[in-house]
């Protein structure tokens, strides 16, 4: 399957896709067609084939697609045919929540291990992981196969301790710190800003408001 040089918004695209599509697949839909999936999803029929296209279409024939096939495919496209073994960074309010989180497992993402400066956290146990002190990081790094490292600490650490996490192996970066990461090339950075999504609220509310002080 052709995937060269598809852009980053198709692909930012496709976790929708593949949770509507894991939605229809539970609830026993075999078949849907790009009209019916563009009205559940609120996305144009013409829009849903196009990102498809860039993955040869997807085999629609006669009444739509196969739901478990394209789940499937879509799922392999996202890299969730494999597991990936992660470990968090900073077992703070954020690190904690998202390692109290299960439904990561259920997409193939093993929760293994969470590291803190705090010594007074070490040995605190979230789902069956304890907290471990950032001098036993590297020694951890070399006897487990670790993928991605989520970054749940301030800004003022994170890049020293981005550099030692990928002098260790770690593939990935899923990073909540509020800095861009000097990572080397091949190492793959997820920046998430949590606040960019309530800024649009934002915007989307004050242009709401305006339109009805206009009406
Ligand atoms: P927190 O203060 O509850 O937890 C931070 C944890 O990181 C603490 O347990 C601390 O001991 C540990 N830590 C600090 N420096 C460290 C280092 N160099 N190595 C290892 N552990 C270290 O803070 P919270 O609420 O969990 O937030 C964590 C960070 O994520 C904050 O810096 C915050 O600004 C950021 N954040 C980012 C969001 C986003 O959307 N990107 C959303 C919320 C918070």
């Amino acid at each position: 399957m052709e995937e060269k040089g598809i852009s980053q918004v198709v692909i930012g695209r496709l976790p929708r896709y593949f949770r509507y599509l894991g939605e229809l697949k539970d609830e026993g839909i075999e078949r849907i067609s790009s009209q019916d999936l563009s009205e559940l999803m609120k996305v144009t029929a013409s829009q849903i084939r196009q990102d498809f296209n860039n993955f040869g279409g997807f085999g629609q024939q006669g009444y739509g697609y196969n739901v478990e096939y394209l789940y499937n495919e879509i799922g392999k496209i996202l890299g969730l045919d494999r597991r990936h073994n992660f470990i968090i960074i900073g077992a703070g309010n954020l690190g904690q929540a998202l390692g109290n989180y299960i439904n990561f497992e259920r997409r193939g993402f093993i929760f293994k291990g969470m590291f803190d400066c705090n010594p007074q956290l070490a040995g605190k146990e979230i789902r069956g992981v304890k907290v471990m002190s950032m001098e036993n990081l590297e020694l951890f790094l070399r006897e487990n196969d670790i993928d991605i490292a989520v970054l749940t600490i301030p800004k003022a650490g994170a890049v020293e301790v981005a550099e030692k996490l990928v002098q260790n192996g770690v593939r990935a970066i899923w990073n909540f710190a509020h800095v861009d990461l000097n990572v080397p090339k091949g190492i793959q950075v997820e920046n998430v800003h949590l606040s960019d999504s309530l800024m649009k609220l934002s915007y989307n509310i004050s242009r709401y408001m305006k339109e009805q002080e206009n009406i």
